[in-house]
């Protein structure tokens, strides 16, 4: 039975009723929010190319943790960018690194909000790569314990949750087994699994002085035209015993987020990165598109792919409207 009898307008006449109908909703919850810790005091430095995100000092990221828990936004994810950057990414596993002390001061200011540290050398290297080099190599064996140590310091200095994205095969397992060591069974791995080499890195890079000093990471990281490998990679995780499985970017990986969804039963997170951020910032100042709406449009929509939580940078922007 087709029309007249069934018409599907019906349902959109009025606010309240498409209010009444619609089939995903955003709500705080939804939100991550990504946060950069620079070391000094009183810096808070706007990033060029992500308007209204900012390099922030400790007491500001602090202070940038209450807001966001205040407006019902469960958790942030921190990076840390070190003053002193070597081949080995010192100051990511020290204990008291950067992104340890912003741990240890956002968990003593607002217990209940959930710090997850984003785990990976890229920002704490001199060339900028995600593990330690061998013969000019990314080395995936040897990056391994470095990373299992950086995801014991966090835990250590508080983090709730510990998110790898570095890419090394076998890390999930490494960190799993380290953080077990030191009886911090309880702190999840939420798993970057299906993250691609993407072009809508580029603002982070600035943001979080990363971008590699030579080459690139296609040798580590997923090919875009690649779905079944995601699986794969997503499929390795779960074994390995990540409690939160992700996909990133988000908006030209729709269908890998809707393939995650569909096979794997953990709770998927979808990273909003840097560059789609950007992207509708920069169209909105130049008046071609409501960025507000844009927003809105992209999270719902990241959500409606089959993302249970989304990481991003609208986050308290987003929550402020909802
Ligand atoms: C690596 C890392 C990157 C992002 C998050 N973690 C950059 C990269 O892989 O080059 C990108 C996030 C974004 O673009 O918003 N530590």
């Amino acid at each position: 039975m087709a029309y007249p009898v069934h018409r599907p307008r019906r349902l959109r006449r009025s606010a309240a009723l498409r209010d009444m109908v619609r089939e995903t909703r955003l709500a705080p919850s939804d939100f991550i929010y990504p946060l950069f810790v620079v070391e000094g005091r009183d810096v808070r430095r706007p990033i060029a190319s992500m308007p209204g995100v900012f390099n922030l000092s400790v007491e500001h990221v602090v202070a940038e943790a209450k807001r966001a828990h205040a407006l019902g936004i469960p958790s942030v994810l921190l990076f840390g960018i070190p003053d002193h950057k070597d081949a080995q990414g010192s100051q990511a596993y020290a204990r008291d690194g950067i992104v340890q002390r912003a741990i240890r001061e956002i968990k003593a200011a607002v217990p209940e909000l959930q710090v997850i540290a984003d785990v990976c050398l890229c920002e704490y290297t001199d060339h900028g790569h995600c593990g330690v080099l061998e013969g000019g190599h990314v080395a995936n064996d040897a990056t391994l314990p470095l990373l299992a140590q950086m995801s014991v310091t966090c835990a250590q200095a508080g983090a709730d949750i510990i998110a790898p994205s570095d890419m090394m095969d076998g890390r999930i397992a490494a960190i799993r087994k380290a953080l077990d060591e030191v009886k911090m069974t309880e702190v999840p791995i939420m798993a970057y699994s299906a993250k691609y080499a993407s072009g809508f890195y580029g603002p982070f890079r600035e943001a979080a002085q990363s971008a590699p000093q030579f080459g690139d990471r296609r040798g580590y990281q997923m090919d875009p035209g690649n779905v079944r490998e995601a699986l794969k990679e997503t499929a390795l995780d779960v074994e390995e015993g990540a409690d939160l499985i992700m996909v990133k970017p988000a908006l030209s990986y729709m269908d890998v987020i809707r393939a995650v969804r569909e096979r794997f039963e953990l709770p998927v997170v979808a990273y909003n990165v840097s560059g789609e951020y950007s992207m509708v910032k920069a169209a909105a100042q130049n008046g071609w598109v409501d960025g507000e709406r844009l927003m809105m449009e992209i999270l719902t929509s990241i959500r409606r792919a089959g993302a249970d939580l989304i990481i991003t940078y609208h986050a308290l922007e987003a929550a402020k409207l909802l």
